[in-house]
């Protein structure tokens, strides 16, 4: 695996890699501090003849965080990442600086309107401005022809998905499943902000959803009875600063009253201890 920083690199690389009859490229953009949520999506991305050359990229992305969130905090593990994507099978790794990526006096950006008005996007007003920013500049350098992204982030999956059909960019836009510790918590970056106290209160997102999928399957079709049962397992687990708990459409993200025509999803922001943690599930 080799290791590039400036754009003018990157661009020599992958061309000679195309040159060199490794047509398909596969992308997998990323913050850092690394686990097995992120190596899953090398597999994917490396999988079932997906991509034949694949970059990954770390670069932890200013516009996407607020003034009160934790971009200076934010884990920074180069040499361990890097070790990751080489044993994940990772071709190339592309790590930028701030002004590679926001050339002096930059002034461009890409906004998805609708679905990022509810959910985090309430929440974390320019965070979804800054992902697709960022998104689509890394995009522009890498042109890869399929890139993968985490269902664990539904609504940035789905967003993205949007802003490559509307910048009609060539490129094929894959989600892959969320990875998650053997209790059911979902993997994150933010986890080591966890206490030993805060741990197992963790665990009441990914129960609340599975309250709820429950009860669906059991045959509750009310959103209403259904997110009652799911704050109630929120609740029981400790979790007390909820952020929110909804049953959206899970393409166009509006939330449902009545669960039974398309696919709907289940969405969680809370806070435990000192970490924001969200989660999703199919419901
Ligand atoms: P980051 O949080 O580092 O996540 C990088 C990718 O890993 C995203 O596609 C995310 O959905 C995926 N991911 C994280 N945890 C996962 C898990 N437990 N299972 C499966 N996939 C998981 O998301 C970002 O970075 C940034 O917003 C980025 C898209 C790189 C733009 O800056």
């Amino acid at each position: 695996m080799i290791t590039v920083a400036r754009v003018a690199d990157l661009r020599a690389r992958v061309a000679e890699a195309r040159a060199a009859g490794r047509r398909r490229v596969g992308f997998v953009p990323t913050m850092g501090a690394l686990h097995e949520g992120h190596r899953s999506l090398l597999d994917v991305a490396a999988g079932a003849g997906r991509a034949d050359f694949v970059v990954a990229s770390v670069f932890v992305n200013p516009t996407q965080f607020g003034p009160n969130e934790d971009f200076a905090a934010y884990p920074r593990t180069p040499e361990a990442d890097a070790a990751l994507l080489a044993g994940a099978g990772a071709d190339l790794l592309w790590m930028p600086e701030v002004g590679d990526l926001y050339p002096d006096g930059a002034q461009t950006f890409v906004e998805v309107t609708e679905l990022t008005k509810g959910l985090c996007g309430a929440r974390r007003p320019g965070h979804f401005r800054g992902v697709a920013t960022v998104v689509a500049k890394l995009f522009a350098a890498v042109q890869p022809d399929v890139a993968v992204f985490g269902e664990k982030d539904w609504q940035q999956l789905q967003t993205l998905r949007r802003m490559t059909r509307d910048l009609l960019l060539p490129i094929e836009i894959v989600g892959a499943p969320t990875v998650r510790e053997a209790d059911g918590l979902a993997l994150s970056s933010r986890n080591r902000y966890l206490t030993a106290e805060d741990r197992p209160r963790a665990l009441g997102l990914s129960a609340a959803l599975r309250e709820m999928k429950e009860r669906r399957a059991a045959g509750e079709k009310g959103a209403a009875a259904l997110l009652a049962a799911g704050r109630a397992v929120l609740a029981a687990c400790g979790v007390e600063r909820v952020d929110y708990l909804e049953l959206v459409d899970a393409e166009t993200l509006v939330p449902l009253e009545t669960l039974g025509a398309g696919p709907a999803r289940g969405l969680v922001a809370a806070f435990v201890g000192k970490a924001r943690l969200i989660d999703n599930a199919a419901v």
